[in-house]
């Protein structure tokens, strides 16, 4: 495995004629959700690149920037086992010099759920991503059904843009009680740890009550709502929405989600699950 941090090094790379490049983008910290898309990308490509860079466009003034949880070693170490050919790590000066003036916005779906509570995130993740795009070249690009939101925005710059990527979308990995994987599950203290499993458990509750025929969104959206308030969450959104499109559903359908982020004290979790009607 190759660790590569010039721009210059990762844009020159020769392939074999006719092989297939597979890319994860990440923030590092890796967990099994990560992990699971590398798998994925080792199955189906000749070659895995994954990225690991902590991208600051996509942080908020008042967000975790500073304090989001970094280990390059063990990240590394962690891909080298899983047989990953290159991991791309730039720093910021590399991503964004001096004089950076060009953005990428995904209209409409970008301000609506995590949008709506983080302006300028999506534009932040949609301009590193394509970056991203154009230095590794990828064929396939591998990302998490976690974050719902994001990877239907990058389908749609990926659509808008023309852009010679496939995106294949993965499973949301989850810890044994339920909780979705994430980097910043490390935030919560040992109580928040406990009662944040409320998230996968109120949404598990309201997909059963949909197997057993109820259709009313405002219902689903009420009890699981109530459910994060009784475990101490002060809930952003809870939302039903048209997986394809994001928007809003008031009778639960083919496609429906369930759409939740809470806070837990300072720690903003997400989730989400497709409901079968
Ligand atoms: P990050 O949060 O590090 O996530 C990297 C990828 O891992 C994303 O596609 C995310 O959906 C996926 N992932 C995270 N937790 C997961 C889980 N529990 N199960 C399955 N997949 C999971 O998302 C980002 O980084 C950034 O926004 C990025 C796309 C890298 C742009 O900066």
């Amino acid at each position: 495995m190759q660790l590569i941090q010039s721009l210059e090094q990762m844009k020159g790379l020769e392939h074999p004629h006719g092989s297939k490049l597979g890319f994860v983008p990440t923030m590092g910290y890796l967990h099994e959700g990560h992990l699971s898309l590398v798998e994925r990308a080792k199955q189906d490509n000749d070659i895995t690149v994954v990225s690991i860079f902590v991208n600051p466009a996509q942080f908020g003034p008042n967000e975790d920037l500073q304090t989001y949880p970094r280990d390059l070693e063990r990240d590394l170490a962690l891909l080298e086992e899983r047989g990953v050919n290159y991991v791309f790590s730039p720093d910021d000066a590399i991503m964004y010099p001096p004089g950076y003036l060009t953005w990428v916005e995904v209209e409409k779906l970008s301000t609506i759920l995590c949008g709506a509570s983080r302006p300028g995130h999506f534009r932040g993740v949609c301009t590193v991503v394509l970056k991203l795009i154009n230095i590794i070249k990828p064929h396939r690009m591998y990302m998490g059904e976690k974050d719902f939101q994001q990877l239907i925005i990058l389908r749609k710059m990926v659509e808008d843009l023309n852009l010679d990527v496939q995106i294949i979308g993965c499973p949301i990995v989850r810890e044994d009680d339920g909780l979705a994987k994430s980097s910043r599950n490390v935030y919560l203290d040992a109580d928040q740890r406990k009662n944040a499993v409320a998230i996968y458990q109120a949404m598990l509750h309201a997909s059963r009550q949909v197997a057993a025929g109820q259709r009313q969104a405002h219902e689903l959206v009420t009890e699981i709502t109530d459910r994060l308030i009784s475990a101490g969450a002060k809930p952003d959104y809870v939302k039903i929405v048209n997986s394809k499109d994001l928007s809003d559903v008031d009778h639960v359908g083919q496609d429906s989600r369930i759409m939740v982020a809470a806070w837990f004290g300072k720690t903003r979790l997400i989730d989400n699950m497709p409901l079968i009607t």
